[in-house]
């Protein structure tokens, strides 16, 4: 069903240092799994401060910033491409909305996450970004 399906897209997750402590890896990955998508890609990693400032630059200016980068650059993290059809929303709704005090709980973030800026899962919010994060964290070639 993949050759017919228009809206194919693909996504990029990262499992936040917080999520990884917390051995939540397989808990969030197969949420994405039960939901009929795909994990194409999937590796371990960190996040050093220079790329934690190129990902959240769109940030740069709010007072949570540092803090931001704080987090994400805390500890190992996984990164992964979730493929499928509306892959973005689908992993956005998944993922939950970005405060934990909001996000509705049986997602993760409100299953899992309480504060900011520890909200357990990065996920790309649009094709555009989806690309280049993709690129960013799975190189040029991805
Ligand atoms: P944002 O891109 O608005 O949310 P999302 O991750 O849901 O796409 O924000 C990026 C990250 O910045 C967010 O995951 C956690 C952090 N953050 C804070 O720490 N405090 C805040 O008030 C906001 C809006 C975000």
């Amino acid at each position: 069903w993949r050759d017919v399906e228009l809206a194919w897209q693909r996504t990029l997750v990262i499992i936040k240092p917080e999520a990884v402590k917390a051995g939540l890896i397989g808990e969030i990955l197969s949420r994405f799994e039960r939901k009929g998508l795909q994990i194409s890609r999937i590796r371990d990693g960190r996040i050093d401060r220079a790329l934690a400032r190129q990902h959240y630059i769109h940030h740069a200016d709010k007072p949570f910033f540092e803090g931001l980068l704080d987090a994400i650059t805390a500890g190992p993290v996984v990164f992964a491409i979730v493929e499928g059809p509306s892959a973005i929303a689908h992993v956005r709704n998944l993922v939950g909305a970005t405060d934990p005090v909001k996000a509705s709980p049986g997602s993760i973030r409100g299953d899992f996450a309480v504060e900011l800026p520890f909200n357990m899962v990065h996920a790309s919010d649009s094709p555009e970004t989806a690309e280049a994060e993709i690129r960013r964290f799975f190189g040029e070639g991805a």
